[in-house]
């Protein structure tokens, strides 16, 4: 069995910088709140037409594969996550590995949402143990502004999110402790309503508490319609406080899960790396843990909830910043929508 390590890693932003107070030109809202509710200052939407999720992960991918001392046509398998896809169907995967002129390797989309890019790197952990390949491309990118409500009907949940992007590259390490250490994935379907959008979708509501009346649906007519879009069901739904109190409860579980099968304990981790949903919920889990404020790294402030690009964004941002060095302990870890959470552990 081989160990993997990440051999380089990128992200990428947009440029348009939308500060709390810019939202009050859309919505009613302050900066005040935002900033009390959530730790955010600021976040950054794409170019509505021309920068997409793939073309944003594109841009981290070149930084990470450069880093890594290799190029596209060396990468043998990619792995895309995001939950803002540039179609319906076919994944961003191939549409990266078109842009970037790959060979004809595998290319494979993951739907985990705001875990998305910690499931990812353990998929992408378990082809490089087994050797099945050597040079693998793991992206989490989106771009939310794309689908969110930017009425004040949608405020609760639009403030939050922002897009961007970023990208690791795993190869084999025979540095004896070195590299990904172990990884675990969780999910609870119970609540998958609590934090999801439901079109377009084929159950046409089915699953909803309440499911919707539709008139006369026609056959092939009901992933979206013109209703749905007055109505805000076209839009993203959460229920912010079911997902808070899950959320501090499974971050700080999936954490010990991780340290306690490697005989390690909290105070052992140089890094934590959280996945950027909301300061306080990352404050919460570093109080549960014990740990001192440079042993956690949060960056929403700047950049809102990425949902599967929060991690790489974030594990690359400390990196470039020096806060996390060789031989250091760095753990990732990751809840969201599904419910569905996961860890990784990582001896840089
Ligand atoms: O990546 C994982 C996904 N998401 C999360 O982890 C999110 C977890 N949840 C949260 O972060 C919090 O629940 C939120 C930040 C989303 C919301 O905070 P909250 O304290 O749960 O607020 P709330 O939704 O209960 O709303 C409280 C009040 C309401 O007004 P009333 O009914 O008390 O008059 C809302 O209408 O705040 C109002 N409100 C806002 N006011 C100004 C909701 N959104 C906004 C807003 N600006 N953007």
């Amino acid at each position: 069995m081989f160990q993997s390590k990440i051999a380089g890693l990128g992200y990428y932003v947009p440029k348009n910088v939308y500060t709390n107070n810019d939202l009050t030109r859309f919505m009613e809202t302050s900066d005040e709140w935002i900033q009390e509710r959530t730790g955010i200052k600021e976040r950054r939407y794409a170019d509505r037409i021309g920068e997409t999720t793939t073309s944003m992960g594109v841009e981290a991918a070149k930084i990470a594969i450069e880093r890594a001392n290799t190029t596209a046509e060396e990468i043998d398998f990619v792995i895309f996550a995001t939950l803002s896809p540039d179609y319906y169907f076919p994944g961003c995967g191939v549409l990266l590995q078109r842009e970037m002129g790959m060979k004809e390797v595998g290319a494979l989309d993951v739907r985990n949402q705001c875990s998305g890019f910690v499931y990812a790197l353990s998929i992408a952990d378990q082809f490089i143990k087994t050797g099945m390949y050597k040079n693998i491309l793991v992206v989490g990118s989106e771009k939310h502004s794309f689908a969110l409500d930017f009425s004040t009907r949608g405020r609760a949940v639009s403030v939050i999110f922002g897009d961007g992007a970023g990208a690791v590259v795993l190869q084999p390490t025979t540095e004896d402790g070195k590299g990904i250490l172990s990884t675990h994935l969780h999910s609870d379907g119970a609540d998958a309503e609590k934090l999801a959008m439901y079109y377009p979708g084929a159950s046409a509501g089915y699953y909803l508490e309440e499911m919707p009346e539709w008139p006369d649906v026609e056959l092939g007519q009901m992933l979206m319609t013109k209703e749905m879009l007055e109505d805000g069901s076209a839009f993203p739904y959460m229920d912010g406080q079911a997902v808070f109190k899950k959320a501090v409860v499974k971050f700080p579980e999936v954490i010990g899960e991780a340290l306690a099968k490697n005989n390690l304990k909290s105070t052992d981790i140089n890094m934590l790396i959280p996945h950027q949903a909301n300061l306080r919920i990352s404050q919460f889990v570093q109080k549960t843990l014990g740990l001192n404020d440079d042993q956690v790294f949060n960056n929403i402030q700047k950049y809102g909830n990425t949902t599967a690009a929060s991690v790489p964004i974030a594990l690359c941002e400390a990196w470039e910043e020096g806060k996390i060095k060789d031989g250091d302990l760095v753990c990732l870890a990751a809840f969201g929508a599904g419910f569905t959470w996961g860890s990784a552990l990582i001896r840089w």
